[in-house]
């Protein structure tokens, strides 16, 4: 059917028969309904029965927006967009990822859609309409029947009727919320809008949502926790290719390939991948060098499964021997890594943690004269960066809740202690150049913490271990190759 259909220009074919050639079902060998996304019918190997998004329930997604409406004041009207495409080119648009408070409340991971949280209506869904043009060239889309049937909204409508709908609840509510990351002309337009956000009654909808997402459920949870896992698994196969491909390229495509190959939809952010001084920039994005011998390579890097991201740092030297320097300033971090770690538990904040790896950091870096003094402003030049953030759908999640914020069992937080000492910098030259830091995704337990990160190796002599006994076998193939070539 396709071929057929491209042997005549777009314009020569009535929209009618593309709407009856272009439906849903319309590629599919099978009669299964397609909502542009996975479903328990159309991917029973990804979804069970009953889940709206791979290990979340419908039943979840039904309690996460009673548990939004329970924390607005009364009357409210919550408006949340989902985020906008960005395109490469005219018709070449960015990989598409929802927003997370989107994603959180309907579980739709399409754009196009507005979504209304409100104590008159429910979850209101205004969806896109599939133009039969783009769902020829890019496939099906969740339309109005799957906002109700798949999504479980209360109510539904094509997203050219927002305007006299959400204009008529905008006027009937008290309390008006907006998701300001994704605020959209689409109704940001409306007089009635304009007239409640010009009288300032027009709040940031995130204060609840990230309030309401900081505390995850045993079902996502288990999300992390395989979102941890196959970046742990991934990142232990790219430290075993550095030795044989010591190149921040290959390594960040080792990484990525080693996630995708595992389940992971995509990567929780660009893979940072610094051989020696590139790993004292703390977003390194660059990846474009080889790894001299004997340097260090900082790989910050984490996955996305089904929503759930994970955020991991190792470094390590991938010709096999950590020098005596990287030594001494590694071993420096690892302490403070598992101190740190053994301090999360409910009824501590990241702020107090944060503080105790300062002073702990502060007073090491003194004793080995990297520190001359103890002003704040020196040691943060070594090292800018707060010992961790909550970390969920978002890699920095719930970024609206401080980190003076009690820990409580369920919150996942990050360790990150670093030290990043660039090559210009005024301290005793054979620290110079050197960056490390050594990341954990941690887990607060009703009794203390859980590492979800804790499968792959921090400690030197497991580090060297994994790299030098692999190595043996890939050094003889390496010299097989040699001899060939
Ligand atoms: N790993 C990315 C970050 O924590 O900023
Ligand atoms: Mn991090």
């Amino acid at each position: 059917m396709m071929q057929a259909l491209r042997r005549y220009p777009l314009q020569n074919i009535s929209s009618k028969f593309l709407n009856q050639v272009a439906g849903a079902n319309a590629y599919s060998t099978k009669v299964l309904h397609d909502v542009g996304q996975p479903t328990a019918a159309t991917h029973p190997q990804l979804l069970k029965e009953g889940e709206i998004t791979p290990g979340i329930t419908c039943e979840e997604y039904i309690m996460r927006r009673k548990k939004l409406l329970e924390l607005l004041p009364e009357k409210s009207l919550a408006i949340v967009a989902s985020a906008p495409i960005k395109m490469m080119t005219d018709v070449v648009p960015y990989p598409f990822r929802q927003d997370a408070d989107y994603l959180y409340i309907t579980g739709c991971q399409q754009p196009g859609g507005v979504a209304v949280l409100g104590h008159d209506c429910g979850l209101c869904m205004f969806m896109p309409e599939a133009d039969p043009h783009d769902v020829l060239w890019q496939g099906e889309v969740a339309r109005v029947d799957a906002a109700l049937q798949a999504f479980k909204a209360d109510q539904a409508y094509p997203i050219n009727r927002l305007h006299k709908i959400l204009s008529g609840m905008i006027g009937s509510c008290s309390n008006l919320f907006h998701n300001v990351k994704t605020a959209s002309s689409a109704y940001m337009d409306l007089e009635q809008f304009k007239k409640a956000y010009q009288s300032g009654i027009v709040k940031d909808f995130s204060i609840y949502t990230h309030e309401a997402r900081l505390v995850k459920s045993p079902a996502e949870l288990n999300l992390m926790r395989d979102s941890a896992s196959i970046a742990c698994q991934a990142l232990i196969q790219t430290m075993l290719h550095s030795k044989l491909f010591p190149h921040e390229g290959l390594l960040s495509a080792k990484f990525e390939y080693e996630c995708k190959t595992r389940g992971a939809q995509r990567m929780a952010f660009n893979p940072v991948v610094g051989g020696g001084p590139n790993g004292c920039i703390i977003h390194y994005a660059r990846n474009d060098q080889k790894i001299e011998d004997g340097n260090l390579v900082l790989m910050d890097v984490g996955c996305e499964l089904h929503g759930y991201v994970s955020d991991l740092t190792r470094t390590w030297p991938p010709c096999g021997r950590f020098s005596p320097v990287h030594e001494e300033l590694y071993h420096l971090l690892l302490e403070t890594n598992k101190e740190c770690v053994k301090l999360c538990r409910p009824g501590t904040s990241i702020r107090e943690i944060h503080d105790y790896s300062v002073e702990k950091m502060k007073k090491a870096f003194q004793e080995i004269g990297l520190l001359k003094d103890n002003r704040p402003e020196r040691y943060h030049m070594l090292n800018p960066t707060s010992i961790g953030h909550y970390l969920g759908m978002d890699v920095h999640d719930c970024s609206t809740v401080s980190y003076n914020r009690t820990l409580k069992p369920g919150v996942v937080i990050t360790i990150e202690p670093g030290v990043y000492i660039p090559s210009n910098s005024d301290v005793p030259e054979r620290y110079r150049g050197i960056g490390i830091r050594i990341e954990d995704d941690v887990l607060i337990t009703e009794t203390g913490y859980e590492v979800l990160t804790g499968s792959i190796p921090k400690e030197i002599k497991h580090i060297e271990s994994l790299l030098n006994n692999f190595s043996n076998g890939m050094e003889s193939r390496n010299s097989t190759r040699a001899a060939l070539s």
